[in-house]
């Protein structure tokens, strides 16, 4: 049986749900409603012979439908990729469903295919820490009918019967469907108030009701009652507003920070983005049409190209700060002739490690061996703070306690891994590892310091880490986290 790294089973888990929502901005609901499923099927109480979640993800594009599947696979596998995704749009006509599930033998075509849907692929989305495979039907309204009814029987009985006469079994499974039905008219319902503060007096949960009842209806209309009974959770994604918009360009400008970081070593600056350059790349990257989905592109567009233009001319000298602000409708990029204020420093001789451990006496024991031992030591007492200076400072360790007053060390040690592969992790626990721990601690190469322990072993450790990551060498590709 599987078990979520922090070891928590029926329990709420608030912060399962939070960080989830850190993933997937302005959709509380969405993991509100998954999270409970995840732990039914940790403590093993799914019910058999189904699906342990079938759920339905409805709402506009760009809204963050994808985005979900994707951080689930994120928190439970360690990549976003550990998803088996089927585009229904692929599958639009009968014969093509048979690419699905393989032709029968003796028909024409047997050898050429190879179902997309077995048992492999299925196990090929799990990981040594969960046993729990991702599927996801993309806009099952393009589905052809006969892949309804394949459909219909796989969240029935919880299996799929191949052209070869074999039987994939979907008991370990979530199915995720999507589908942009009713969309439209969910946006009529919504779009005066897109980008802007509501000006009707409804409350969020009557505009959610309101978008929930016009999904169903469109779902009904579309599909037999059948198989609407079948879904678990019906979820309806709403529109972004303002503020999860930003929140989500945040993200990607923290992310291309964090990429110039990492690729380019000792020639690395920072970026600043005014308020007025965000607010310009949100108009041009943001719609009703669209959600966020054109942020990513806009931003690539109007502030990565024209970085890389100016780094390839060699006109932004390292350790300096670059703004970007908004100039006539465009962005305006400027290297500024000034040191950078945020950025961790340029050319790293001592590198930069962060210790985190609620006890302040052995953050202060570590300052000091990491001092002597000519490591720059920075200090945080909760995985909150942790998370705060990683995003900044990008350090080169983390030596990470396994017990935190707002967490457990070893989900954060996945989640920072998962953000910056080339980051080195080391655990520290004054207690015994469960197997699970254990295991992932295994999986990832994670080391594990036992309380007490010398400063002498924790150097040894961060010294024998680091020693493939002088400065300069940190554009090599590092391992795809969680494979
Ligand atoms: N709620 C969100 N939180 C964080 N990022 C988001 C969110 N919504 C959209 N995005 C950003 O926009 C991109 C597109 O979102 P996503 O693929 O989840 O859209 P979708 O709802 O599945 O749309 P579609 O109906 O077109 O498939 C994501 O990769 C992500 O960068
Ligand atoms: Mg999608």
């Amino acid at each position: 049986m599987a078990e979520h790294p922090d070891g928590q089973t029926a329990e709420p888990n608030e912060a399962l749900v939070e960080l989830l929502a850190r993933k997937v901005v302005g959709q509380p609901a969405a993991m509100q409603y998954i999270v409970p499923y995840l732990q039914m099927y940790q403590a093993a109480l799914a019910p058999p012979d189904r699906p342990a979640g079938i759920f339905l993800l409805l709402g506009p594009t760009g809204t963050g439908k994808t985005r979900t599947v994707e951080a689930l696979a994120e928190v439970l596998h360690g990549s976003p990729k550990a998803v088996l995704k089927i585009d229904c749009g692929e599958f639009q006509s009968d014969h093509e469903v048979a690419k699905l599930i393989g032709a029968p033998p003796g028909y024409l075509g047997h050898r050429e295919t190879t179902p997309m849907l077995t048992q492999e692929r299925l196990a090929a989305v799990t990981s040594s820490n969960c046993d729990l495979s991702l599927v996801l039907f993309d806009e099952i309204e393009k589905a052809a009918p006969s892949l309804t009814v394949l459909l219909l029987g796989m969240l029935d009985r919880g299996t799929l019967n191949l052209g070869d006469n074999s039987v994939v079994n979907f008991e370990r499974t979530f199915i995720f469907l999507t589908s942009n039905l009713g969309a439209r008219e969910m946006m009529k319902e919504v779009k005066p108030d897109f980008g802007f503060a509501p000006t009707d007096h409804r409350t969020p949960a009557q505009i959610a009701g309101k978008l929930e009842s016009i999904g169903l209806a469109a779902v009904r209309k579309r599909f037999s009652p059948e198989f609407v009974n079948r879904i678990d959770v019906v979820i309806t994604y709403q529109p972004l507003d303002t503020e999860s918009l930003a929140k989500i360009l945040d993200h990607h400008i923290e992310e291309l920070q964090r990429h110039v970081y990492g690729r380019l070593g000792d020639r690395s600056f920072e970026i600043d983005v005014t308020p007025a350059a965000r607010q310009l790349l949100l108009q041009r990257g943001s719609s009703p049409e669209y959600g966020a989905r054109e942020l990513k592109r806009t931003i690539h567009r109007l502030l990565t190209q024209p970085l890389a233009a100016l780094v390839a001319s060699g006109s932004i000298a390292p350790g300096t700060r670059v703004v970007a602000d908004a100039n006539d409708e465009t962005l305006a990029i400027t290297p500024l002739d000034e040191p950078a204020t945020r950025m961790p420093q340029p050319t790293r001789q001592a590198p930069v490690v962060l210790a985190l451990d609620d006890n302040v006496d052995l953050l202060g024991w570590l300052e000091t061996v990491l001092d002597a031992a000519e490591m720059t030591p920075v200090r945080a007492l909760t995985a909150a703070k942790a998370r705060e200076i990683v995003a900044s400072r990008a350090p080169d360790a983390a030596l990470l306690d396994v017990m935190l007053p707002d967490g457990d060390g070893v989900s954060l040690a996945l989640e920072l891994r998962s953000h910056h592969p080339r980051m080195q992790i080391i655990l520290m626990t004054g207690m015994e590892l469960s197997s699970d721990e254990a295991s992932i601690c295994d999986r990832y190469d994670i080391p594990v310091l036992r309380k007490p322990f010398l400063g002498q072993d924790a150097v040894n450790v961060l010294r024998a880490r680091l020693v493939h990551e002088k400065p300069g060498t940190r554009g090599s590709d590092a391992a795809t986290p969680g494979k």
